[in-house]
């Protein structure tokens, strides 16, 4: 397309380019070229350009501009996205709204085949949440978290990938050789990490799509030798086989934070000589680890020493209310 462009010698270019910009003048959509000894800038205005350059319009083709084109730049404010692989979640109340914003994010340059609005809270045993889909077909996807792949459908499992960051602070702390007991597994994004870093992870979860997700995510990391995937109830895990995992645990991961207090027996009677527990939990504000803190006291009873090493605020979770990890040393008295 032939639009107008200041002609300058090459070695110029880059001063009159500042003057154009100065002047605002310069045409961002099209791309600025180079012929021999001259540069051609284009330009919006040719009668706006400074009068200096006057004599030096011209003509010419021009090639478009290959400008990434984000959802704000489209709907002319920023609006709130999460990424899941190559989902786009939203969480609009206003559905004219949340259509508006999934299309603008289809519109757009972000790598995305699937537009969701959450349709519901976190609910039930399961811990899934309902979807409505704005965009594409799919719930199905594969998220990238510190190096790792996890294929998971968020329509049937849970997956928060605001977490990442959390995982990675308790993941970091596991050494080649642990035994570890992941009661509350999902898809694997500690048990799979962990298990790269040279533990043996028994990882157990209630929902047998997630570990069904849990058993492909180890293979596609390169762990499945090192990770056993246990489909039901957590609790089953003392018992279960040979003597079962009964004292065997050298750290045990207790993300079920609005009911993990119901799961300390099992923990305990999981924990082997020495063994770290990280236990998520969510309190008021004005008390966020006493909670926690006494649940485990209570349940090590006589057996274990209680050492709260980590308190952590992992994130806001309601008004006053935190989600919140206690990263506690059991050993035995
Ligand atoms: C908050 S999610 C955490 C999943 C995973 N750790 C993560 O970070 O993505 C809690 C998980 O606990 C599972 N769950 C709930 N009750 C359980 C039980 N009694 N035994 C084993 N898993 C259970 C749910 O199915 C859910 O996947």
């Amino acid at each position: 397309m032939s639009v107008p462009c200041v002609a300058v010698a090459r070695e110029r270019g880059e001063t009159v380019r500042e003057r154009l910009a100065d002047a605002g003048v310069l045409d961002g959509d099209h791309e600025i070229a180079v012929d021999g000894d001259t540069i051609y800038i284009p330009v919006v205005d040719a009668d706006g350009i400074p009068p200096a350059f006057a004599d030096r319009i011209v003509e010419r083709d021009a090639a478009e501009r290959d400008r990434p084109q984000t959802p704000a730049a489209i709907l002319g404010y920023e609006p709130s996205l999460e990424r899941l692989g190559d989902i786009v979640i939203l969480d609009e109340d206003d559905g004219e709204r949340a259509s508006e914003i999934a299309a603008a994010v289809m519109d757009s340059d972000l790598p995305c085949e699937t537009v969701l609005n959450r349709a519901s809270p976190i609910e039930g045993e399961l811990r899934v949440r309902r979807w409505d889909v704005l965009a594409g077909d799919g719930t199905e996807t594969i998220h990238r978290e510190y190096g790792h792949e996890f294929a998971l459908d968020v329509a049937e499992v849970y997956f928060s990938p605001r977490l990442a960051t959390e995982r990675h602070r308790v993941v970091e702390q596991v050494d080649p050789g642990e035994a570890v007991v992941d009661m509350f597994a999902g898809v694997g994004p500690y048990a799979i990490p962990m298990a790269a870093r040279g533990a043996d992870v028994v990882a157990c979860d209630l929902n047998e799509t997630a570990i069904a997700y849990l058993r492909e995510n180890a293979e596609r990391n390169g762990v499945a030798d090192r990770v056993t995937a246990v489909a039901g109830d957590v609790r089953d895990l003392v018992e279960r086989g040979d003597g079962g995992y009964a004292d065997t645990a050298d750290r045990l991961v207790m993300n079920l934070p609005h009911s993990a207090d119901e799961f300390l027996d099992t923990a305990v009677a999981l924990a082997g000589d020495d063994c770290v527990l990280h236990y998520y939990d969510i309190q008021h504000e004005d008390d966020p680890f006493g909670p926690g803190t006494r649940a485990i006291r209570a349940a090590a009873g006589d057996a274990y020493e209680v050492a709260v090493e980590t308190e952590r605020v992992v994130r806001s979770y309601a008004p006053h209310e935190y989600n919140v990890c206690l990263d506690v040393r059991l050993t035995p008295r």
